[in-house]
């Protein structure tokens, strides 16, 4: 192999993955006054934006156009189509132009802050090299400090391999035919905003979950809402379910799987696996750096990032916590700062996660059972959708904010919200917390009428026993 891959010999940064971990994490260091190269296998966007949240929520918003067609005839508006069509190549053409244009900016932002741009596979050499590879030449690069943002990709069920028809979530956003059945295993982020996708273009699906409620990890009273929605729109929920084998067999996937202890079987188009992501850390020797992970396989890091190695960082999916983009935003931009000799690090306690079910789910902070287990005295507000005027006139009314805020002095700590345009309702929570306010400082804060940020403030109110809207 020669030794040219497009790259110096030499920076101050190297950032291994140009997702919106890594990317971002190369523009601050950038910004900081250090060189900087961001080397990916991959188009610059990384999974979030090439195979994970923008083009899902491309196809969520189309599926959601073509059922308000479908259901026009149902509504009282007074406004039905006589009839509706879908050119599924058209959508999946449509998404991709999403994806090109952030792509393209996201290249733009690189070279705008001179961050060198290297395509190729990275592997250590030792704990201050990187051998990068791009299939054809190689090259070995020598950094002052790393930052790994290698991501995560899907866990592989054992009997569950990925194939032509046992897709991951990468091949299902990229099917060229809307399938005429899909069973989805695990019924976590992935299952349900696809699952509900799929659904509403038509599709029969049959979600498996391992738990007893769908979206373990969120509280029932917000699952149960999406849950509703879901069978509404036809979907089949097993939950108490634990699925054993899959065949791929001519045009379909035969799938067995235990049920109140019986065993079972299912025919579908297609079978998808959504049962978690695990970090893409084996590929690139870490030990090679004396860089140490844990037994998942996840990098011990400390809050600026800093690995075993202290010339070595670590965000992101590839450390400990929710695999979210916005939380590997975040990590990247306290990891180039701290690299810098700034001061920062991270703090968790309002990173928001949102499900773009139909309703939407978001959250941030505790919930009031988890402030309850922390020893907090809490007090809660909530309001409804249904008595917001705005919400209303979306046609939209299901759905609640509740608002957990610690007794004594009213700081907020928490929120769960269920509805739409939740995951942006939540963002005044994610500040007041950041800001240390009270359920006064929200409620004493003028929100326009008729607005959906309402629902935010009246569930403040409510939570000092002042809801003028509410009893
Ligand atoms: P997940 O962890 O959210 O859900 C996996 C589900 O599969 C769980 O409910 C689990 O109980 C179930 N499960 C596991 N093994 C099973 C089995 N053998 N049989 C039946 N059920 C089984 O994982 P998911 O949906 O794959 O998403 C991965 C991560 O990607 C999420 O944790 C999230 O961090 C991120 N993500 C974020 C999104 C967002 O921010 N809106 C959207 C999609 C993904």
């Amino acid at each position: 192999m020669s030794e040219s891959v497009s790259c110096p010999d030499h920076v101050d940064v190297l950032v291994i993955g140009a997702g919106p971990g890594g990317y971002v994490a190369a523009i601050r260091a950038s910004q900081l006054g250090r060189s900087v190269a961001v080397v990916d296998e991959n188009e610059p966007g990384g999974v979030c934006l090439h195979s994970g949240c923008i083009p899902s929520k491309a196809l969520i918003s189309a599926a959601k156009t073509y059922e308000l067609f479908v259901n026009s005839k149902h509504n009282k508006m007074g406004i039905a189509a006589q009839s509706v069509s879908i050119d599924y190549a058209q959508v999946q053409q449509w998404k991709h132009g999403i994806i090109q244009k952030l792509k393209n900016g996201v290249e733009g932002l690189l070279s705008g802050n001179q961050v060198t741009y290297v395509k190729g596979r990275a592997q250590f050499k030792s704990g201050n090299e990187v051998r990068i590879d791009d299939g054809n030449r190689s090259k070995i690069v020598k950094f002052e400090h790393c930052i790994v943002a290698a991501g995560s990709r899907p866990v592989e069920l054992q009997g569950f391999a990925f194939g032509n028809r046992i897709v991951s979530s990468k091949e299902i956003l990229q099917l060229k035919e809307i399938p005429q059945s899909l069973a989805i295993i695990g019924a976590g982020y992935i299952g349900v905003e696809l699952g509900q996708t799929f659904a509403k273009f038509g599709t029969k699906v049959t979600l498996l979950e391992y738990a007893p409620h769908i979206l373990p990890t969120f509280e029932s009273e917000l699952a149960s809402i999406v849950e509703k929605k879901m069978k509404k729109n036809g979907m089949q929920i097993i939950t108490g379910a634990s699925a054993k084998a899959a065949y791929e067999a001519e045009g379909g996937v035969t799938l067995t799987y235990t049920h109140s202890g019986e065993e079972k079987k299912m025919d579908a188009d297609y079978l998808f696996v959504a049962v978690g992501r695990k970090p893409n850390t084996d590929p690139l020797s870490l030990e090679a750096a004396d860089v140490q992970v844990d037994q998942k396989g996840f990098i011990d890091v400390d809050r600026q990032g800093r690995t075993s190695n202290p010339r070595i960082f670590a965000i992101g999916d590839v450390v400990k916590g929710p695999a979210l983009a916005h939380k590997a935003s975040y990590e990247g931009k306290v990891a180039a700062e701290a690299i810098a000799g700034h001061p920062s690090a991270v703090d968790y306690k309002a990173i928001p996660s949102v499900i773009f079910s139909d309703p939407e789910i978001a959250t941030i902070g505790l919930s009031e059972k988890e402030a309850v287990e922390q020893d907090y005295k809490v007090k809660t507000g909530k309001f409804s959708y249904a008595a917001n005027g705005r919400a209303l006139s979306l046609h939209a009314g299901e759905g609640f904010v509740k608002v957990i805020a610690e007794a004594n002095t009213g700081f907020i700590i928490g929120a769960q919200i269920v509805g739409i345009e939740a995951a942006n309702l939540i963002a005044e929570i994610g500040l007041a917390i950041e800001m240390g306010s009270t359920l006064e400082d929200i409620a004493a804060t003028i929100h326009a009428h008729p607005s959906l940020g309402e629902i935010v403030m009246e569930a403040s109110e409510a939570g000092m026993g002042k809801g003028v809207h509410s009893l």
